[in-house]
């Protein structure tokens, strides 16, 4: 089965295309051997026209790990799936400018998610139900590569630094928290990460940015979040992004320990669709993780 496992790197420094394999099926030791290694090498593989259901769908997430409890549902919630959708359970579309559509709005920021998180995620596996006719493209960017460009210089003025990353922060910014409480809010404390990590399963560094990142620890407040800003916006350019146009039944995988990801904007009377589940890091001791 392995044997018709074809990855095919995209023209970035990330990203694979993967055919000739059924997410439905329970995946077999080799087969996950295959994908795994594809994953570290590439960072992002996107497997086309895999149609899976919800309950396929988290039972591919858990074979790479515990995956994350949903952040928008209460304590003792063990909902691991996110309905990322702009529709409604009655079918309407949500207000443009609503408490939903703010909460979404914040993933249009370059990102890595669950950074705001003690233990931050492994993985993201996010399929697409319904998708818009034009825009709502998600784009990657390669954090190993955004490391390996810059200066001796930059590198060791970052080495060691320490990012202060903060959910009411990065959502604060977009207007976005309404649809938390407060009391969500506080499990949720600012917590603290290297800016430059080493990947613990391929030893490569990179940076560890985006927009939970909201200032150095140690370091004037303004100009270390000057700094973070400019890096990321140096980083997340070509050759080391790239943009995958969704249709309906594609499924994306990548490792937000090393890469960056937002979501394009698109038509807000159109309908979007999509599902993530976030595999919890490899930490032993994970709130989190169910
Ligand atoms: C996510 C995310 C962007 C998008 O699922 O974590 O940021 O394009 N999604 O929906
Ligand atoms: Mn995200």
């Amino acid at each position: 089965m392995t044997n018709c496992i074809r990855v095919e790197p995209m023209d970035a420094t990330l990203g694979a295309a993967v055919r000739g394999i059924d997410l439905r099926e329970p995946l077999g030791d080799e087969a996950f051997g295959a994908l795994h290694d594809a994953w570290l090498e590439h960072a992002v593989l996107v497997f086309p026209e895999q149609f899976l259901d919800d309950e396929s769908h988290q039972a591919f997430s858990r074979r790479f790990g515990r995956l994350e409890r949903v952040i928008t549902r209460r304590e003792g919630s063990t909902v691991v799936i996110s309905n990322l959708s702009n529709v409604r359970e009655d079918g309407s579309l949500i207000e443009p400018d609503g408490r939903r559509a703010l909460f979404l709005k914040g993933n249009s920021y370059w990102h890595t998610d669950s950074s705001f998180k003690r233990v931050p995620a492994k993985a993201s596996i996010l399929s697409a139900r319904q998708v818009p006719t034009e825009g709502g493209e998600t784009e990657f960017a390669d954090m190993r590569a955004a490391w390996d460009r810059l200066e001796p210089e930059m590198q060791s003025r970052l080495e060691g630094t320490v990012a202060l990353h903060s959910y009411r922060y990065s959502q604060g910014k977009v207007g976005g928290l309404d649809l938390l409480g407060e009391d969500d809010l506080d499990n949720l404390p600012p917590v603290e990460h290297p800016v430059v990590r080493t990947h613990p399963e391929t030893g490569r560094k990179n940076l560890y940015i985006g927009r939970h990142a909201s200032h150095i620890l140690g370091e004037d407040v303004a100009e270390s979040r000057e700094l973070l800003e400019t890096l990321c916006d140096e980083a997340c350019r070509p050759p080391r992004t790239f943009s995958h146009r969704w249709k309906a039944g594609d499924l994306v995988m990548w490792d937000n320990r090393c890469v960056l990801h937002r979501g394009r904007p698109y038509p807000p009377d159109q309908p979007r669709q999509m599902r993530r589940t976030t595999v919890a890091g490899d930490q032993a001791d994970n709130e989190w993780a169910v």
